[in-house]
């Protein structure tokens, strides 16, 4: 099985951590899970981007060092990826020893080898924001506007890093292999952006304007452009061992649609190609979190916070709605409301309820065991055919990055264990002793559906799957599949259940009202 190395994008650490954030990091998390469960050697990268204007500014604004601010920052972020279950390999963030040094050595040899040149730099400037202005920030009147104050114009001495001469190559790259971006239609976007000439990219700002910064190794004046920092991160944190530059192995970078192009989709391969290393193996782009179809934004008031979904709802209930709600590489509209309908359906009514009504009466009638049901008839066989379809088809699409479309699929085969105890009704089979094997049948396939399903779905939500499985039976260590899978559970019979608890216990919202 190929080897997998994935990475988020990683995010600046100037202020605390917003939804669009938590979305990237629990979806890569699920699919570092999954490659893992299909028996690929996965590396996971994640970190934080420390450097450049906004974090200075912040920082700024709070009366506190960079350093100081960057690392009160961090614990905000590590905080919530340890709730939320997100697990990297390897968390980089820019402003380690580790990471300055190879930016370092890789400013030094693209310098050597004539790829980074001096030039000047002219553009308008926001005395106020402290930033360069692009055309993009005009008003359509030909002025800017106001939150700019005075605009002057600015020439400046910069280091450039010839970008240009890599346009061709990159245009028929693309042109080539779509595939290189998911979803596919995001290439145009690319190919669109790759029309007009690329000018070369200014990779450093002069201290007295910018000093929060990694210092070019062969001007000390000047620092490095924080976007050509951060995307080293991945070389950073690629950790074969063998060193710097011989560590890096093409990665499937998970990002958000605002920083494909350039970043990812113009800068990042043409570094890699300036480097003589390959390029990555995929772009992975998703979409934007929206709420009542707006931007989220602090300035307007329109924010989520993840850490108090978490806290409310549990940390699994928060990743299974983002990814169950989403359609990869689409936007989509956080809505609480849906969130905890989510939970009390899908989550509690049905995963829940099936754990629990089919383990409790494997105590009530089986001694707390799992009953063994050598001679399938037509319903059991029926009702694991269903399983097994549900299974390949849940598969089919994680492959395919179809994660919402997967877990309602992967739902039909809970829906089915719960039609089935409605249907066997084992409360009237129990009373009739001649129906023992159907009593048994059913119990006994309810389990293996929800080994099967938990199994599946720790991707998702890893803590109530261990939970579930421990529940009935099973060690809930959940390791790659068997060459065979899927095969209805052999070794379940016999097992000894443990205690059944409710998955998604009730939130005191879903309590009925008015019996206190
Ligand atoms: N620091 C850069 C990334 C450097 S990667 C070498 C950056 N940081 S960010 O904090 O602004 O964004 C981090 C990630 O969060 C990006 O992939 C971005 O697309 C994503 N999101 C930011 N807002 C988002 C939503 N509202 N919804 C979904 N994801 C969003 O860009």
């Amino acid at each position: 099985m190929d080897p997998l190395f994935i990475t988020t994008a990683i995010d600046y650490a100037n202020a605390q951590p917003h939804l669009g954030h938590a979305y990237e990091k629990v979806l890569t998390d699920t699919l570092a899970r999954f490659a893992r469960r299909q028996g690929r050697s996965v590396r996971f990268l994640s970190g934080l981007d420390e450097h450049g204007q906004k974090v200075q500014q912040s920082a700024g604004k709070a009366q506190k060092s960079p350093q100081l601010f960057v690392d009160e920052i961090s614990i905000l972020f590590l905080g919530l990826w340890k709730e939320l279950k997100v697990q990297p390999d390897d968390f980089v963030r820019t402003t380690e020893g580790r990471h300055q040094k190879l930016v370092q050595e890789v400013l030094t040899l693209l310098e050597a080898k004539g790829d980074i040149v001096r030039g000047t730099f002219r553009g308008f400037y926001s005395v106020r924001a402290e930033q360069f202005l692009t055309e993009k920030e005009r008003r359509p009147d030909g002025g800017w506007p106001e939150i700019y104050g005075e605009v002057v114009e600015l020439t400046e001495e910069n280091y450039f890093f010839k970008l240009s001469k890599h346009q061709d190559w990159l245009k028929e790259l693309y042109q080539k292999n779509p595939h290189l971006v998911f979803p596919e239609f995001r290439a145009k976007e690319i190919l669109g952006a790759l029309e007009k000439p690329l000018p070369d990219l200014c990779i450093s700002r002069p201290k007295t304007r910018l000093a929060w910064g990694i210092p070019l190794p062969f001007d000390e004046s000047q620092v490095t452009y924080v976007w050509f920092d951060a995307l080293l991160n991945y070389v950073t944190g690629a950790g074969g061992g063998k060193g710097i530059l011989k560590d890096w192995v093409p990665a499937v970078h998970v990002i958000g649609k605002d920083i494909m192009v350039p970043a990812h989709a113009i800068y990042w391969p043409c570094m890699l190609r300036a480097l003589g290393l390959p390029i990555f193996e995929k772009l992975l782009v998703h979409g934007f979190w929206t709420r009542k179809s707006e931007k989220l934004s602090k300035s307007t008031g329109n924010v989520v916070d993840p850490k108090a979904l978490a806290e409310k709802y549990g940390a699994d209930s928060f990743r299974y709605y983002v990814l169950r709600e989403m359609a990869l590489g689409h936007d989509a509209d956080f809505d609480e409301a849906s969130l905890a309908a989510r939970r009390k359906g899908e989550l509690a009514h049905e995963l829940g309820n099936l754990l629990q009504r089919a383990g409790s009466m494997v105590g009530r009638y089986c001694e707390g065991k799992i009953p063994a049901s050598p001679n399938p008839d037509a319903v059991t066989l029926a009702f694991r055919a269903t399983v097994m379809v549900a299974l390949r088809t849940w598969d089919e699409l994680m492959k395919g990055n179809q994660i919402h479309l997967a877990l309602g699929e992967l739902w039909k085969a809970v829906q089915a264990g719960n039609q089935m105890i409605e249907a066997r009704a084992p409360w009237k089979l129990a009373k009739d002793p001649s129906q023992a094997e159907a009593l048994r049948a059913t119990l006994a396939d309810a389990m293996g559906a929800l080994e099967l399903v938990l199994e599946e779905v720790a991707c998702i939500i890893p803590v109530t799957a261990k939970a579930g499985l421990e529940q009935i039976g099973h060690s809930g260590v959940v390791s790659a599949r068997s060459k065979d899978w899927p095969q209805w559970p052999r070794e379940v019979a016999g097992r000894v259940l443990g205690k059944i608890e409710p998955l998604f216990p009730l939130l005191d919202e879903d309590r009925p009202k008015g019996n206190s």
